[in-house]
């Protein structure tokens, strides 16, 4: 399958594995580029710009395909030196950039100065227009399905992507409530060029995860998700557990502060959760996919299997017009 998306990042399978934090490391990323997608690494996950660039060194040791790095902007209690994150990447010679959280206008001189291909991932179609004026290579629309931030519109895809599709011409990567071919011919159709995937990803055997994490995914259903921060104006979608459903009823009775939250949402207890297995322990993320994931196969089959299955529905499709 030829896209633009396929053409701009030099890949076989129009299909990315968009940045998670604690599992976008290279064993992961180098899994789906080998697998023949684009594979990214999640750049804050690396706690310095020097872990990153050993990040980057493995990543190249594990795959001579391309991949990209994540640099998300999200408001956050400190302010990562994002220029040095951006050095390390240019010295790691990685020319695919996936952008999130925030506008990455400041930081475009230096990553088209270093020739990357920067995806903006947003969640609306006015920030996609943004990313679009600014220079960005592509954006990757990410509906209120997904997991993570979708943002506050809660738009979902089946209306997000035509709009956007009619508004903004660079090429476009779907994301969010994607997991099988279905998604993947059906975001094709609504004028995508190319599909991103986050919880699919975690449940498979490369992903750097501990195992019963795969295995509740496996057992949640669509509807297992919890969106905290709501009222915080910082929308997260989440695995439903007790802690998510905690910090729900917290903000359910108003006026709620992040502070009355903080001991609930520490980044440190969701990266246990993926390191011991212990799914109560913390706050972690997954979308509303969860309801389409019945295993937990090697990418390479995720990768194939999505293939091999959306070329029969685009054949099974062909037929019904004649
Ligand atoms: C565990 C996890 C961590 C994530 N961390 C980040 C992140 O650090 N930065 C980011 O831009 N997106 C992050 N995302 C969002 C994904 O890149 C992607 O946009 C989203 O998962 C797509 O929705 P899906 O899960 O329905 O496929 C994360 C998603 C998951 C599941």
């Amino acid at each position: 399958m030829k896209t633009r998306i396929t053409e701009l990042f030099q890949v076989k399978h129009p299909i990315i594995q968009g940045g998670m934090h604690y599992v976008g490391f290279a064993e992961m990323a180098a899994a789906v580029s080998n697998a023949g997608g684009l594979g990214i690494i999640t750049g804050l996950t690396q706690k310095t710009p020097v872990d990153l660039a050993a990040e980057i060194a493995r990543c190249h040791d594990m795959t001579d395909k391309p991949f990209g790095v994540n640099l998300t902007f999200l408001p956050g209690f400190e302010n990562p030196p994002y220029n040095e994150y951006i050095a390390a990447i240019i010295d790691g010679g990685v020319k695919i950039v996936e952008t999130a959280g925030r506008s990455p206008e400041a930081y475009m001189p230096a990553m088209k100065a270093a020739d990357i291909k920067v995806i903006h991932k947003c969640t609306s179609v006015r920030h996609g227009l943004k990313a679009e004026s600014i220079g960005c290579d592509a954006i990757s629309m990410d509906g209120f399905e997904c997991a993570g931030h979708p943002g506050e519109d809660d738009v979902t895809n089946l209306v997000l992507l035509p709009i956007a599709r009619d508004k903004i011409k660079i090429p476009m990567i779907a994301s969010g409530g994607l997991g099988d071919a279905r998604g993947l011919v059906a975001v094709l159709a609504l004028g995508a060029e190319g599909m991103n995937m986050g919880t699919r990803f975690m449940a498979t055997k490369e992903a750097p995860i501990h195992d019963n994490v795969k295995q509740q995914m496996v057992e949640n259903d669509e509807r297992a998700t919890e969106m905290i921060f709501r009222t915080l104006n910082n929308t997260a979608r989440v695995a439903s557990n007790n802690v998510s459903r905690e910090v729900v009823s917290i903000e359910a009775k108003g006026n709620a502060t992040i502070d009355d939250v903080a001991h609930l949402v520490s980044g440190q207890r969701g990266k246990v959760v993926f390191e011991n297995g212990d799914t109560e322990h913390g706050i972690w993320s997954a979308g509303m996919i969860q309801g389409l994931i019945h295993d937990v196969p090697s990418c390479k089959e995720l990768v194939e299997r999505i293939m091999d299955e959306a070329n029969q529905i685009i054949n099974r499709l062909n037929t019904l017009s004649s």
